[in-house]
């Protein structure tokens, strides 16, 4: 039997990149996969990959940084298909301002949290996975001096800050919810392919910098992420909570 048969899984950001990579791995180990994000489209392309693969697939159009809207999309979830086994929650942004940051990549996982745990709790267990970033473990670091440089001093400290929010958040609902069954672990990504790199990649030496942040000296695909995020969202880990585990070709034992 597949890891997650008869299970239902929910992946925010799931249009693109990691969220994608999740909701394809997923499917593909059995589970029932509703994918969500606030660019419908996105949602809809990578629901039609997860029914080719003869999974179930349901679209879900949500900006995480709606907590009503989140609320209500994981309460309609487990009325509509009976539970909610496991979260991925995923969607975030880099390179924004800091109310844009952390509106999503902080209050957005506070919300999957708040209310995705009880209904778990509830049905006797659950497990989510945040997906935070070398960024929640440590600064980021740039090819150039840039502390006179307002817009990238305000994206980057947002980054960190939210990320590093979510290691916190992670170890907290991991604590409150640990005797309910329902396990909350993070994923910190070293830097991957996925749309989210395109503009620093654009700069010219920035893809070698970036790749010589790395120990294995190459940047991560999508697909090396969900395949981690699946272990800990899966029966696996079972005596797993409350990590925030790198994926990170070494980025962060350096
Ligand atoms: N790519 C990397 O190098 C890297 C490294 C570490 C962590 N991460 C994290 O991985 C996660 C996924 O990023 P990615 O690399 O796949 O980027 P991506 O841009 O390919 O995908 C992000 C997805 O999130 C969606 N999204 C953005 N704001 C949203 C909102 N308010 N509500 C719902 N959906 C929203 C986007 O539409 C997009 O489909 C993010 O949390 C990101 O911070 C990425």
């Amino acid at each position: 039997m597949s890891a997650f048969e008869n299970r239902v899984s929910f992946v925010t950001g799931a249009g693109s990149g990691i969220g994608e990579a999740m909701a394809l791995k997923l499917a593909g180990e059995g589970s029932t996969v509703v994918c969500s994000d606030i660019n419908e489209q996105g949602a809809q392309a990578t629901a039609a990959r997860v029914e080719e693969l003869g999974a179930k697939a349901v679209v879900s159009a949500l900006d995480t940084a709606n907590e009503e809207a989140v609320k209500e999309a994981l309460t309609k979830t487990t009325r509509d298909l009976g539970r909610l086994d496991v979260l991925m929650n995923n969607a975030g942004v880099g390179g924004k301002n800091w109310e844009t940051t952390t509106a999503i990549n902080l209050d957005g996982v506070y919300y999957g949290l708040i209310h995705a745990c009880p209904i778990m709790a509830g049905q006797g267990g659950g497990a989510i996975v945040n997906t935070a970033s070398v960024a929640g473990l440590g600064a980021l670091m740039r090819p150039f001096e840039y502390h006179d440089d307002p817009v990238t001093i305000e994206a980057a400290s947002a980054y960190v800050a939210s990320k590093h929010g979510v290691v916190g958040l992670t170890k907290q609902f991991a604590v409150a919810f640990g005797k309910v069954g329902v396990r909350v672990n993070a994923i910190c990504p070293g830097y991957i392919k996925t749309p989210i790199l395109a503009p620093m990649l654009e700069r010219e030496g920035h893809e070698d910098f970036l790749k010589e942040l790395h120990p294995m000296g190459r940047l991560g695909q999508p697909e090396e992420i969900a395949e981690v995020a699946a272990f800990l969202a899966s029966d696996a880990a079972s005596f797993v909570t409350g990590v925030a585990m790198p994926v990170d070709g070494g980025y962060a034992a350096r």
